[in-house]
């Protein structure tokens, strides 16, 4: 599954317990959001983000990935934004959304 470029408004420290995710970062310009690099994190490793992050995250595997997230504020109740993935169009962060996304990969999870 692929979450979205999304970003959090507020410092994180993730940390991977099971499975793997792939980042995507992406930094604002006048044009747009524009690719900043990539960094893929496997069990047992940590990243601490900025306030200023833009991210996507994916999950290449077959199988579920297990990380503890670490938040400097109130992640559920900070306004933030999320950006179409085909358009880099960017709009108001909806929890909704990312929750229907996660429903929908549990889904296909294999059993
Ligand atoms: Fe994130």
């Amino acid at each position: 599954m692929t979450l979205y470029p999304h970003d959090h408004r507020m410092w994180a420290v993730i940390g991977i317990y099971s499975g793997r995710e792939d980042n995507a970062f992406y930094h604002r310009t006048e044009d747009g959001l524009r690719s900043r690099g990539e960094k893929t994190l496997s069990a047992k490793e940590t990243i601490p983000l900025g306030e200023e992050v833009i991210h996507a995250v994916t999950n290449p595997l077959e199988q579920i990935t297990a990380a503890i997230h670490v938040y400097g504020g109130d992640f559920f109740d900070t306004p933030r934004s999320e950006w179409d993935p085909q358009t880099f169009q960017e709009r108001p962060f909806d929890l909704e959304h990312a929750r229907e996304i996660f429903a929908q990969a549990n889904k296909r999870r294999p059993s």
